[in-house]
């Protein structure tokens, strides 16, 4: 297990697994901002700007900053073209999900680990839906706050379940109201990689348990990076990241749980009640046009996540 993470561990926005929550949502400030933008997240940037987090992955983000590193290290350049294209098409691909959701009917929605996703309130929710985020109080709290503070209502009756994935999560997603027999449309993104592989598996038996027939769940499987390889990296970055004057604070591969045994998830799903299918995020990336030539790693298949989607059967 990795030094940095424990079972009961808990983090607010700045720290710790919170922290990449602010990362992600970095990349979504940064793509809503380019002319043919993937996607648009105009609260992202509000959302980082206010954290207070200090995630070098964050500032590398910066296109001023990109240049700056271009100039430096081509390999550490195109990792970082490579890490916002990738959330963008991440993005995409999973509000896809859930307008097609909502175009077949389902009005119930549960975002686990949600940190600065701002679904419930930028997506256009038909009447009648209801958006449960899960996450850890302080992360949920420094979100709702600063949007709310700012003006910005959710677009959809939202509910946050304020605890810990590896707690009993279903009775409290239960007592804010979920209705275990209407079909739910769950979501998992840049969560599975945070989590064990046992506790991976509980989560998906704990949402095989909640969903009525009609329910679909989607999730970013938790890439495996070659340890070698995240090391090349890592150096490489820290000396780009000292050249320009910038602190590391976190190394996020560090928060990850490198489980040689994880399961697959459509594999897992198939295997218990679902029908599942599983789209290689390299491919969607290249149908999107996002591909990043030149991007380490990329003979690497383990270093790249997968989308699942399925429908309980
Ligand atoms: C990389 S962020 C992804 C956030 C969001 N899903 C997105 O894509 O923008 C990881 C999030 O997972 C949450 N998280 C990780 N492990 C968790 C756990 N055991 N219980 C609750 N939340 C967890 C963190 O608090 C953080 O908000």
């Amino acid at each position: 297990m990795s030094s940095l993470r424990s079972h009961d561990d808990t983090w607010d926005i700045k720290t710790s697994v919170g922290s990449t929550a602010v990362m992600v949502a970095a990349a979504r400030a940064v793509e809503t901002e380019r002319p043919d933008a993937l996607i648009r997240d105009p609260y992202a940037k509000l959302l980082v700007g206010n954290s207070g987090a200090n995630v070098l992955w964050e500032k590398m983000l910066d296109p001023a900053i990109v240049a700056r590193v271009e100039a430096i290290d081509a390999d550490s350049a195109a990792h970082l073209h490579h890490m916002r294209s990738y959330q963008a098409v991440r993005t995409h691909f999973f509000d896809a999900y859930f307008n097609d959701a909502v175009a077949a009917g389902i009005r119930q929605v549960v975002i686990l680990a949600s940190g600065l996703d701002s679904r419930a309130y930028r997506l256009d929710w038909p009447a009648g839906t209801t958006v449960y985020e899960i996450d850890q109080p302080q992360v949920l709290e420094f979100k709702s706050t600063t949007l709310a503070e700012n003006g910005v209502t959710p677009s959809a009756d939202r509910r946050e379940v304020a605890i810990d994935l590896r707690q009993d999560w279903p009775a409290a997603l239960r007592e804010a109201g979920f209705d275990p027999g209407a079909p739910t449309a769950w979501l998992a993104e840049g969560l599975l990689m945070y989590l064990p592989a046992d506790a991976q598996d509980r989560l998906f038996a704990q949402i095989s348990e909640l969903s009525a027939p009609g329910s679909r769940v989607s999730a970013e499987t938790a890439p495996a990076h070659a340890e070698e390889r995240r090391q090349q990296m890592r150096e490489r970055f820290k000396k780009v990241a000292d050249e320009i004057g910038l602190e590391e604070t976190i190394d996020v591969g560090e928060l990850m749980y490198r489980d040689d045994d994880r399961a697959h998830v459509a594999d897992w799903l198939n295997d218990h009640g679902w029908r599942a299918q599983s789209q290689a995020a390299v491919d969607e990336m290249r149908r999107l046009n996002r591909w990043i030539e030149g991007v380490p790693f990329a003979d690497d298949k383990g270093a790249f996540s997968d989308f699942v989607t399925a429908e309980r059967v």
